[in-house]
């Protein structure tokens, strides 16, 4: 096996696409990240996926290096032949039937290969992370929207057809607002940072994002400190939910906002320790992802790397 064999990992997600040079070993000698235009229109995304490509080429031709394949982890529902996106992806504008694989590979020349977003960052920490050496772990992101994904057994795992695992979109409230899936009462519609966002905002009058609003917590904030403390409670009540159904060993808890200190780690364990079933929850352990946002890149990289894990 040839340590020294590289791949181009994208993490697409609704506000940024984070592309990587990634070697076998898990080193990213090359990163960077650009917006994405989610509201666009899939030809856009498609050629800021390629631009993501390219500034990743160039950086290998310079360094003498051949990436041998494109990783993407995307929102939504993918195909089990890993190359088109069926849907799912509500926070990216026109992301559904999308034969992305076809698209790239036309525009860049090189193999691409895509799995749910959520899925590639398991995967990263999985194989270098917060989750090495464990065989049932449940993963959850919450970033514009809330990503999850499975390992069962050693296995990651997505149901029929690859078309499950949405934890963001199961209910923390039966008569709840409407989500952008078209159902209602989501935990996405409650708990992600765009809906902390969108909630600070109602009660505040004031646009602050994610980072802003934990900064207002730690001031003592009387909205922040609503807007958090609900965040938590949904947030919480999910996970207790499927630690529940799967009682995985470990529930790694990774986006943006995951890396906000040791105190959101404590108040959410809090919250799940008083709602889930205490014996369901008696080996499990809910941590943070250790490889913050490049965890999706190294997981999509691993897509071409590492075929047979994702
Ligand atoms: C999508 C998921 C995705 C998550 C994180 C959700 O809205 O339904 O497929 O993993 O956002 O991007």
């Amino acid at each position: 096996m040839d340590m020294n064999e590289y791949a181009i990992g994208i993490d697409l997600g609704g506000t940024a696409i984070k592309y990587a040079v990634v070697s076998r070993s898990g080193e990213i000698p090359f990163e960077g990240s650009l917006p994405t235009p989610a509201t666009e229109g899939a030809d856009a995304v498609i050629a800021a996926l390629a631009t993501a490509v390219k500034a990743c080429r160039e950086w290998a031709e310079a360094s003498a290096i051949t990436p041998i394949g494109v990783g993407i982890g995307t929102p939504g529902i993918v195909s089990p032949d890993k190359r088109r996106v069926l849907g799912g992806a509500e926070n990216i504008a026109g992301w559904e039937n999308v034969s992305l694989a076809d698209a790239l590979e036309k525009l860049c020349g090189m193999r691409v290969a895509a799995s749910n977003d959520a899925n590639a960052m398991a995967v990263g920490e999985w194989m270098f992370g917060a989750a090495r050496g464990v065989s049932d772990a449940l993963f959850i992101t919450v970033g514009t929207g809330i990503g999850s994904a499975a390992l069962i057994n050693g296995h990651m795992w997505r149901g029929h057809e690859g078309r499950g695992m949405e934890v963001g979109h199961i209910t923390v409230k039966c008569d709840g607002e409407e989500c952008n899936c078209g159902g209602r009462g989501c935990l996405e519609h409650y708990a992600s940072t765009a809906a902390l966002v969108r909630r600070y905002k109602t009660l505040s009058g004031r646009e602050a994002d994610g980072r802003e609003i934990v900064r207002l917590y730690h001031d003592a904030d009387p909205v922040a400190t609503q807007a958090m403390s609900e965040h938590w409670m949904y947030l919480g009540h999910g996970i207790a939910s499927v630690i529940n159904v799967f009682a995985p060993e470990r529930v790694v808890v990774g986006g943006g906002i995951s890396e906000a200190g040791d105190f959101y780690f404590e108040r959410l364990r809090r919250v799940v320790g008083v709602q889930v079933m205490e014996v369901c929850a008696a080996g499990t352990s809910i941590v943070p992802a250790e490889l913050g946002n490049r965890a999706g890149c190294l997981g999509a990289a691993a897509l071409i790397l590492f075929p047979e894990k994702i």
